[in-house]
């Protein structure tokens, strides 16, 4: 399934009446390129009402103690909506098993490698975001980490999905599909993209000029092709 990856309304709005996505992933650098000042809270509620399903957000804290509270804070905006996104590491697996514990919604984040996706998953998460691009960027095949963490979810029954972000190329999302990936968190202009086909539109353009045309021509509508009945 699709997610999208923003934290625009007038985007999120507009993608969502397309029926394809069924949640929001946002991050600090999404919020700062798009929101600039605008209140965090004010913003994820607009977020909130233009989307339906899970919405992620991301703690900025850095001791285990900051990320707690900042979590109870986003939790307390719409406890059955928002995901806490935690960033990887020793201080966010102790906060992902202890949000799990009491059954707080949590996304991993910045995995990047099959270890990591292993330990988040194991501490209870409920998401963990494997970073495609990020994983390209450093010369490595992210599908191998994809297939690995899946096969291992699957093996030992463990709850967790993974999503794939990071996604700079269509063909990264049929990557991650093919790889496992339970979610592709996908931002609007690569969603958009997969809109068009040259061949498509071609096609749809060739039936409409003949519908437009018929009448020039004489044809009635409907008239079947030779050797058609
Ligand atoms: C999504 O959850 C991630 O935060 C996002 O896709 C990261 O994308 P980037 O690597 O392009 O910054």
């Amino acid at each position: 399934m699709f997610f999208l990856d923003s934290s625009d309304p007038r985007e999120i709005t507009d993608i969502f009446a397309w029926g394809v996505v069924c949640g929001v992933t946002t991050n600090p650098l999404i919020l700062a390129r798009e929101a600039g000042n605008v209140d965090l809270q004010q913003r994820i509620r607009e977020v909130l009402a233009a989307s339906t399903g899970p919405v992620s957000v991301e703690l900025t804290s850095e001791t285990e103690g900051a990320m707690l509270e900042e979590a109870a804070v986003y939790h307390g905006w719409a406890p059955d909506r928002i995901t806490i996104k935690v960033p990887f590491g020793e201080p966010g697996l102790r906060v992902t098993h202890s949000l799990a514990r009491r059954g707080v919604a949590t996304n991993v984040t910045c995995v990047m490698s099959f270890n990591q996706a292993y330990l988040a998953t194991l501490a209870g998460c409920t998401y963990v975001s494997i970073f495609s691009g990020r994983v390209r960027d450093m010369g490595y095949d992210v599908r191998p980490v994809i297939a690995e963490t899946r096969a291992q979810i699957d093996r030992e029954r463990l709850g967790a999905k993974i999503i794939i972000g990071s996604v700079r190329h269509f063909m990264d999302v049929n990557e991650a599909l093919a790889a496992g990936a339970h979610v592709v968190t996908v931002p609007p202009p690569i969603l958009r993209k997969m809109l068009h086909n040259p061949k498509t539109d071609e096609t749809i353009r060739e039936f409409n000029n003949a519908w437009a045309n018929r009448s020039q021509r004489g044809e009635a509508p409907h008239t079947p092709r030779e050797g058609q009945s």
